[in-house]
């Protein structure tokens, strides 16, 4: 038995693809989302994958390894029978069943597939089996929980599989303990000293792991430490945390009811109630939006881009001009027709610039007359005015003042909701929470619920100060959100409790800082009306209107799913720059800012404000800034470095057969050489890489795409071994060939593992496996290409050798269905065209993957083929969308493809395949000698593409032409 483990072989790429998609989409009720924000967090499924992989050896029988890789992740047939969350309802068994099943046990009544009343509990279950069985891969995902939702493999599986690894252990936890042992000598250490979100220390910990977390922002190291605490506490912790949540809730509604400031004098019919309950209605949401004057007409108009405010509702705000003051009235109306709220949608008062609805008369002037004013007239050269610490709204001289123009109600008898224009009552109110907060805001501030930090300039942080004149963080909220967000901390650190809870208490801060801030859309769809996140993207984006959500609206913020688990195994969390990192791990399993583009460490500045002076009390050993100068960032020299001396350093701080799996999103060969620059150069050498689907789902027609998350795996290099490109390309070939004939036949073909984008990477992996493995290769000189500054366009000798691998992958990759000898003599334009007709049908949309079968095979333009070149919607011209074009000359016009193509086009458009044969004929000098490629390009073309729709009529063309051709002169 070789020693190599079971990631280095062979990986289930397309399940958990599928698994991974399926996390995701859990949205917010994947385990660790509800903890707080942060961003690329890696799907649980995935780590656990990797953790197994790493640990479980590869054996004689790659097969049987398959399966028992796949029954301890339980996604094996029995597997994901254990996961299904319930019945298999008989309309789908009936999709499913055999003719003699569906006569059998089921039977259509009112329309519905049910089961026959002579079918028993065993029959029902029997049959739901069987269909299940038949179901495709995603079919069953449909029916099923997430691994981590089950208990692991079934006491029948363990029988297998510890026979199979000559275990003798129940659980993922005893197995994961075991392999350690016997691998390293002792429990198994995982380390990730780049871990964001928690994913990896927090999954490696549930299976039963020691483990290291570190990331250089302690917001992060403290989600991680929660994830392990919290969510790993079990049961006992979680009751204890969300009955604390419960008592501030309630504490700071008391709080608020005392106040009267988010209650009106409306509603009840009924004076029991209203004895009870108090008076009013509950506000539970706040429109506001920026008010300024128009420096053409002179008027104060109120900025919002669409006056809808509800699309299920119909609720729209109106504006009605006041001649005297110059400024608008506001009218709510709630079940609008649909001709007003179209009008709503188009009178909006911000469209690149102000668009003031009335001229200096005050005449009304129709949407699309309006001229736009840009705001940078208003801003003037030197900009708005900075705000100081204690301005907490508008001063009544600054040119940006806020409006509150709506305030949606809601009876708390019949729960019934009424968006309102705000009366003088509830002006006064607004008057009131200001006062309120200015009473307590220089002691709140003091005592740390409130944040006072300043906000330091920078990519993300610039935009609040340039825009608004924000220089502290406070000023991205207003007086009642200080006020309420203040409220949730004095009252909870009010309340005596262990750490844990108190760290839950205080990431419920987090979450409603992320909730309710002065950058938070408000979302008027029909299927929602409710306010946003302030990060809805990557950015600190400032709004002409947004949402402020009353106490009531902060429920779902402030309580949120606790998945419970159990973590029992040692765990050291921590805020750490990775190149001091001095824990040994025996797996680092890392996923670094790798080109990601994500500034981490400004966006949770935002966090660290309101965590300032609470941090420290409970993490004495920490600090509590962002540490921005150390972050790890870009994609230039600089970066490189950094790269190099984190990667050394993991390197160093593990064991001789230790492992580190490295994750990164981008596909492109240049990323993939930097990096694999940087690995060579910290002393590791790639043994495998495998891409797993991670993101949304694929699909022309969605537009959506899919990112990858690429894993190299990768142990320390061993001996001192040199060469030269030249001796090095014949490997790099071999190598390149034996990956992919390997893949090719553990394939599944009936349900394919590897779309031709794996086999791409596949083939960089094997370069790569060559490469890192020479501790010097005489015409690289990494230490050079890591300092070298490139021009743009300028590429690696790296990134050359790679490129050479996947140009040996092309020649290898014949598209399904084309004879080799057919293949051998097409020329490069028509191997591109042939091939991505191919990756089309497999559902492939990325630009990267026709970048890099262009490289490939040496074709130099094939913008001109592309039918759609979007990033992810890429796709060939069809013959009809070619039509008659470049017909001769260079490159794709000169080819035999190019002339079949023509006449494919021809026989669509003639609806005869006389026109297009004709055509051949008198085109082709040499038309007999070619005939035999001509068919078999032809029967290509009928039969490949024929299911895209938009390829249906050429390829029922090709399918004549062919038979036209193949009885021609017989
Ligand atoms: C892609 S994220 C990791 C996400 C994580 N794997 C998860 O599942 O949530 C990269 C992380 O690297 C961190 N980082 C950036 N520079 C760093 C440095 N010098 N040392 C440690 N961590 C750093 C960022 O704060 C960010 O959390």
């Amino acid at each position: 038995m070789s020693n190599l483990t079971f990631i280095e072989t062979q990986f289930p790429v397309s399940k958990l693809s599928k698994e991974s998609y399926k996390e995701r989409k859990a949205n917010n009720s994947q385990t660790l989302t509800g903890l707080g924000k942060w961003w690329g967090r890696k799907p649980l499924v995935l780590i656990r994958a990797a953790i197994l992989g790493l640990l479980l050896p590869a054996s004689d029988d790659p097969k049987k390894d398959r399966e028992i890789f796949l029954k301890l992740l339980t996604m094996d047939e029995e597997g994901l029978w254990r996961r299904r969350r319930g019945n298999i309802p008989a309309s789908d068994v009936y999709q499913s069943a055999t003719e003699t099943e569906r006569e059998y046990y089921l039977n259509r009544k009112d329309n519905k597939w049910q089961w026959k009343k002579s079918a028993t509990k065993e029959d029902r279950e029997h049959i739901q089996r069987r269909a299940f069985n038949r179901m495709s891969y995603d079919e069953k995902l449909s029916y099923c929980m997430r691994p981590e939702e089950i208990d692991g493999p079934s006491e029948e599986a363990w029988k297998e599989i510890n026979a199979h690894l000559v275990t003798n252990v129940k659980s993922l936890q005893e197995l994961v303990q075991e392999l350690g042992k016997r691998r390293f000598g002792h429990n198994p250490r995982v380390g990730d000293a780049f871990c964001g979100g928690g994913s990896v220390p927090f999954e490696a910990a549930v299976l039963g792991c020691d483990v290291y977390g570190a990331d250089l922002s302690p917001v992060s190291a403290l989600l991680t430490w929660a994830a392990i605490n919290l969510i790993g506490g079990g049961e006992k912790v979680i009751r204890e945390i969300q009955d604390i949540q419960k008592k501030v809730y309630e504490a700071v509604k008391k709080q608020i009811d005392e106040w009267g400031i988010e209650r009106n004098d409306e509603g009840w019919t009924d004076e029991e109630t209203r004895k009870i309950l108090g008076k009013g209605w509950n506000a539970d949401y706040y429109l506001y939006c920026v008010e300024v004057v128009d420096p053409q007409t002179g008027w104060r108009v109120p900025l919002v881009p669409a006056w809808i405010i509800g699309g299920k509702t119909r609720t729209i705000a109106r504006l009605v001009p006041d001649k005297k003051t110059k400024s608008f009235k506001i009218e709510i109306i709630q079940g609008a027709s649909p001709e007003e709220m179209e009008k709503a949608k188009l009178e909006g008062t911000w469209a690149d610039g102000i668009r003031c609805p009335v001229d200096k008369d005050g005449n009304w002037i129709e949407p699309h007359s309006r001229q736009a004013t840009p705001i940078e007239e208003l801003r003037g050269r030197q900009g708005l005015r900075l705000w100081e610490n204690e301005d907490i709204v508008p001063r009544p001289d600054d040119i940006l003042q806020e409006r509150l123009y709506c305030i949606r109600w809601v009876d708390p008898e019949t729960g019934e909701k009424y968006y309102r224009v705000p009366t003088k009552e509830d002006i006064g109110r607004e008057a009131h929470a200001l006062e309120l907060l200015k009473e307590h805001f220089t002691e709140w501030q003091e005592k740390g619920y409130i944040p006072s930090r300043l906000i330091q300039p920078g990519d993300k942080t610039d935009e609040p100060i340039r825009t608004r004149g924000w220089t502290h963080w406070h000023h991205l909220y207003n007086p009642r959100q200080l006020l309420t967000i203040g409220l949730f901390q004095k009252i909870g650190l009010s309340i005596k409790c262990g750490k844990t809870s108190i760290i839950g208490l205080f990431l419920g801060i987090g979450r409603l800082a992320n909730w309710n801030s002065r950058l938070c859309i408000w979302d008027p769809s029909s299927a929602n009306e409710k306010g946003a996140s302030t990060y809805i993207n990557q950015a600190l984006n400032t709004l002409y209107n947004y949402v402020l959500r009353g106490h009531s609206a902060l429920e779902t913020t402030w309580f949120y799913d606790i998945h419970k688990s159990i973590i029992s195994t040692p765990s050291l969390i921590m805020p750490l720059d990775a190149r001091i990192t001095d824990f040994i791990a025996d797996l680092w399993i890392t996923d670094p800012p790798y080109a990601d583009a994500i500034n981490y460490e400004e966006l949770s500045e935002l966090f660290l404000a309101w965590y300032e002076k609470r941090l420290p009390p409970l993490f004495p050993d920490w600090y509590a800034d962002s540490k921005r100068a150390l972050a790890v960032k870009g994609s230039e020299e600089n970066f490189r470095l950094s790269m190099v001396e984190c990667y050394r350093r993991l390197a160093e701080n593990m064991p001789e057969n230790g492992f580190q799996l490295v994750m990164f999103t981008h596909q492109d060969v240049e990323v993939w050489s930097d990096l694999a620059l940087i690995l060579w150069a910290a002393g590791l050498h790639v043994t495998a890489a495998w891409t797993i689907a991670t993101e949304t789902e694929t699909g022309y027609k969605t537009g959506k795409y899919v990112k990858g998350t690429s894993n190299l795996v990768l142990r320390k290099r061993k001996g001192d071994l040199r060469g030269d490109r030249a001796d090095i390309y014949p490997e790099v070939l071999a190598e390149v060939q034996r990956q992919l004939k390997t893949m090719i036949e553990i394939d599944d073909k009936d349900d394919p593992n590897f779309t031709d984008a794996d086999y791409q990477l596949a083939a960089y992996a094997a370069a790569l496996r060559v490469v890192t493995a020479y501790s010097a290769i005489e015409d690289i000189d990494v230490e050079r290409e890591l300092r070298r500054v490139r021009k743009s366009g300028e590429s690696s000798p790296l990134a050359d050798l790679i490129r050479s691998a996947v140009k040996i992958a092309s020649d290898f990759l014949i598209p399904e269905g084309l004879d080799r000898s057919i293949w051998r003599y097409l020329n490069p334009e028509e191997r591109f065209y042939l091939k991505g007709v191919e990756v089309e049908v497999h559902g492939e949309y990325r630009d990267g993957v026709y970048q890099e079968f262009a490289r490939g095979f040496g074709v130099k333009d094939y913008r001109g083929l592309l039918g759609s070149d979007a990033a992810n919607r890429t796709r060939l011209k069809t013959p009809t969308e070619l039509k008659g074009r470049d017909l001769s000359g260079q490159g794709f016009a000169g080819t035999l493809l190019r002339q079949v193509l023509f006449a494919v086009y021809k026989t669509v458009e003639e609806e005869n395949p006389k026109p297009g044969l004709m055509y051949l004929r008198q085109e082709l000098s040499n038309y007999w000698d070619q005939r035999k490629t001509i068919l078999a390009i032809l029967d290509y073309l009928s039969k490949k593409p024929s299911a895209m729709d938009h390829w249906q009529k050429d390829a029922d063309a090709a399918h004549l032409l062919c038979g036209a051709i193949s009885e021609d002169g017989v």
